[in-house]
């Protein structure tokens, strides 16, 4: 993290969120599908659109120069919206995504750490995320305290508490 900032995230950073949707839906090497077609699902959009509500919040890493490097945020779904890791009412499901250049330096924990302070300052009492099988990022959350509740063929939906 040496050399980068954390600093929370604001109504300006919309684009910027919509890209790490972008990286979190081409995880799998050699998957590079376009912008335009990540965002075209309603899923993936449905984690940016509109940004920032009311009760969205978050955390963006930047360099020295202040351009956004990562960011980890949080948006509460209905139970009718499309969102892979929807647990119950109330339960905000998070996102997270680092650019390549700087990913396996620590940003991708330090930004869930600040995504779940906020969380818990906000009053949540649990944080949810969807994570797809192979994804190294799994073991992350596990070891930020984030457990499997349910299992699909292809993705595993993690609960952290946050009391
Ligand atoms: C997942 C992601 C957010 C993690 O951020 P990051 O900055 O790369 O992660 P960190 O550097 O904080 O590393 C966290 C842990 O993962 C491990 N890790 C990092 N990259 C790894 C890799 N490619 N393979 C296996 N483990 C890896 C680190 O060793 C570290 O563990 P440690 O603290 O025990 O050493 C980032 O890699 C990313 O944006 N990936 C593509 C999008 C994505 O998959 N998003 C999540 C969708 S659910």
């Amino acid at each position: 993290m040496t050399a980068l900032s954390i600093r929370p995230a604001a109504p300006g950073d919309g684009a910027f969120l919509a890209d790490m949707v972008v990286e979190a839906a081409n995880w799998r090497d050699g998957t590079n599908r376009p912008r335009p077609v990540v965002l075209a699902d309603p899923v993936h959009r449905g984690y940016v659109a509109g940004w920032q509500r009311p009760a969205d919040a978050g955390v963006v890493a930047v360099d020295p120069e202040g351009r956004p490097v990562g960011a980890a945020w949080y948006r509460v779904f209905p139970p009718d919206a499309a969102a892979h890791g929807f647990v119950a009412a109330g339960v905000p499901e998070l996102i997270v995504g680092v650019r390549p250049l700087w990913r396996a330096q620590g940003v991708g924990r330090a930004l869930l750490q600040g995504v779940t302070d906020a969380a818990r300052r906000a009053g949540f009492a649990r944080l949810a995320l969807s994570v797809e099988h192979g994804n190294f990022a799994a073991a992350l959350y596990r070891s930020e305290g984030f457990a499997v509740i349910a299992s699909t063929a292809t993705r595993d939906t993690m609960v952290r508490r946050l009391g």
